[in-house]
């Protein structure tokens, strides 16, 4: 992806109308993360059905506007995928579905992706299975130079 340093209109309207924004009752799986850097925190919501498909994805964050963006978009990305399919979704597919990140806001859409990984590892612990590839979640993100060279 070629260097973004602007947000971009779908940043922009994902910020500015988030999608999923709440949280469910009950949810199969909840996870929240943090980033000890920023201090910014993200918690996803999951319903999963009986054949592993994420039939519902809320969030909330205290977060800057990159995370909102980055978690509104990480919400409708897994929305009807399948447990295995939702590992899929990298902070890099979530900074491409938004059309690129400044470099300073790759963190965010990371902190996205450990989210749904923490919620997918709290249904995990709670049906006891194990989703293969699926590692424990980390509340404190390092920020490493590999999350910025996308
Ligand atoms: Fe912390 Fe964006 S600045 S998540």
């Amino acid at each position: 992806m070629s260097q973004v340093t602007e947000y971009s209109e779908k940043v922009m309207d994902h910020f500015m109308n988030p999608r999923n924004v709440g949280e469910i009752e009950d949810a199969d799986g909840v996870g929240t993360v943090g980033n000890a850097v920023c201090g910014d925190i993200m918690r996803m919501y999951l319903d999963i059905d009986e054949n592993g498909v994420i039939t519902d994805a809320k969030f909330k964050t205290f977060g800057c506007g990159a995370a909102v963006a980055t978690s509104s978009m990480a919400t409708e990305l897994v929305r009807g995928k399948t447990v295995q399919e939702a590992l899929q979704v990298t902070n890099k597919a979530v900074a491409e579905a938004l059309d690129g990140l400044p470099k300073v806001k790759i963190h965010c859409s990371l902190l996205a992706e450990q989210a749904i990984h923490a919620a997918l590892w709290d249904y995990a612990q709670k049906n006891g299975i194990v989703i293969e590839g699926l590692k424990p979640p980390v509340n404190d993100i390092e920020e490493t130079e590999e999350y910025y060279n996308m």
